[in-house]
């Protein structure tokens, strides 16, 4: 058993739509690494009730799994807008929807974020940002003015698998991207932040 195996047994399993999304995101769609899993699933839904938002956008869709656990935190009237560009996914993500208990409560918007974000008139008091690393500093500066003050940003994998420690990490585009956007992170004094080593690295963020 390694620690995270321990960590799950000891904590709330997954709800039955989350392991059903899991289970079929493995068995039917590319890359399914991308999905949060168990342990981060649980995480953002906890981070989530704490906040207990109103209104919540999430960048990076993939078949919905993050966008189920986040929407667990939601007030009775709370709304969640996710954003996908990979028009293939759309009906299977749909579908995991209507078969959770947050389906009225989500809006999916198929087509690149980095246009849809300006369509989206919501003032925001939790942003999850986890779609393509080499865009998440404009993803960041399109969403920023749309986080209230005292709203919270969560920004996956800003770890890179570690390679953010790798000497030679600036070669490949994505980790450069990533090293470029955790310095203006840690520069920006419009925010708290702090990276929890969470799976991939998850960035903690809250605007003054
Ligand atoms: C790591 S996966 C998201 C995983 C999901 N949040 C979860 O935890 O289950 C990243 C997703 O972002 C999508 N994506 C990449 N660039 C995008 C963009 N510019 N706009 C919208 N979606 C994008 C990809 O198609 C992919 O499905």
């Amino acid at each position: 058993m390694n620690v995270e195996d321990y960590i799950l047994m000891h904590g709330d399993a997954e709800p039955d739509y989350l392991s059903a999304i899991n289970r079929k995101t493995h068995q039917k769609i590319l890359n399914p690494r991308m999905l949060s899993g168990h342990l981060q699933g649980r995480v953002l839904a906890m981070f989530s009730k704490m906040i207990r938002p109103d209104v919540i956008l999430e960048i990076g869709t993939f078949t919905g799994y993050s966008a189920l656990c986040l929407a667990e935190g939601l007030s009775e009237k709370g709304k969640l807008h996710t954003i996908e560009c990979d028009d293939e996914l759309e009906d299977f993500i749909r579908k995991n929807f209507k078969e959770s208990p947050y389906n009225e409560q989500i809006e999916l918007h198929i087509g690149d974020a980095k246009n849809i974000i300006y369509d989206l008139h919501d003032t925001f008091d939790l942003i999850f940002i986890d779609a393509d690393k080499r865009e998440y500093q404009t993803y960041y500066d399109a969403v920023f003015p749309k986080l209230r003050p005292g709203g919270f940003m969560l920004i996956d994998n800003t770890l890179w698998n570690d390679k953010v420690l790798d000497e030679d990490g600036r070669r490949d585009k994505q980790t450069a991207a990533i090293l470029a956007f955790n310095e203006n992170i840690a520069r920006d004094t419009r925010i708290e932040k702090l990276i929890l080593p969470l799976r991939d690295g998850l960035t903690l963020i809250r605007k003054k």
